[in-house]
């Protein structure tokens, strides 16, 4: 069955809006293991203006699911930031300074050599390494040879197209899993899955492993509850 982890970086903005201290960020996690999620994830970006640092290193000490942190890997903080808190899975994501959210995957080809050494820094201190593509099958062949553990599919494309035809939408998800699953890649995805278009991109996307989710559950969670909200989720995974 594929994996929810939830996203908690709203609930920090939300918290960072005011200053202070609430709502609390490690209490969203520890609860978001409690209602059912499979794991967390964060996103530190370096102006700290959602997850904090102090506030990752605080959430590795209580929670017992799986941990992943997204990030720029160009930066140094972050790469020193994964390894003292040693979560139990790092997404490598191509973002620009000063970015609003991920737009674009890696170019696998042209960052080979980067990715490699990079992927390696994360591997050998335990970490399993995800980095986040574009769904083009030559961009999970380049990742194949990066030695990434898996690829995580980024999914807005097929958010915006599930509105006007799910199947197109789907398509070349389907194609980038089916060639992943070839080459012993594990699969992830996220971005702008919300509870329309979760349970048939799981339905359709063969070996899907984890999906991250943060705007769209943390929205639903305003009107259905956090934990109904998290068990919502988890039932279009089932
Ligand atoms: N995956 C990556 C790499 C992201 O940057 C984000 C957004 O922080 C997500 C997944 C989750 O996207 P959303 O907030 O739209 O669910």
């Amino acid at each position: 069955m594929t994996k929810l982890s939830v996203n908690i970086n709203k609930i920090a903005t939300l918290r960072n809006s005011r200053g202070g201290s609430n709502p609390d960020v490690v209490k969203a996690a520890v609860d978001a293991q409690l209602f059912g999620a499979d794991g967390v994830t964060v996103h530190p970006r370096p102006d700290e203006r959602h997850i904090r640092y102090q506030d990752v290193r605080n959430i590795k000490k209580i929670i017992t699911t799986e941990f992943n942190i997204e990030g720029n890997c160009r930066e140094q903080k972050f790469i020193d930031l994964v390894l003292e808190v040693k979560p139990h899975q790092v997404t490598l994501v191509p973002d620009a300074e000063g970015q609003l959210t991920s737009d674009h995957g890696w170019d696998t080809i042209t960052h080979a050599d980067y990715l490699r050494e990079t992927i390696q820094i994360f591997r050998k201190a335990g970490i399993r390494v995800s980095i986040f593509v574009d769904p083009m099958v030559e961009m999970v062949n380049g990742a194949a040879e990066t030695g990434t553990d898996r690829i995580e599919l980024y999914t807005e494309g097929y958010a915006r197209e599930f509105l006007t035809d799910k199947e197109r939408a789907v398509a070349p998800y389907r194609a980038a899993a089916i060639r992943a699953n070839e080459l012993g890649l594990g699969i992830n995805a996220g971005h702008d899955l919300d509870l329309k278009n979760l349970a048939y991109f799981a339905q359709n996307v063969p070996g899907l492993l984890e999906v991250s989710i943060g705007h769209a559950l943390i929205s639903d969670a305003l009107y259905l509850g956090y934990e109904n909200t998290i068990q919502l989720y988890k039932r279009q995974l089932a």
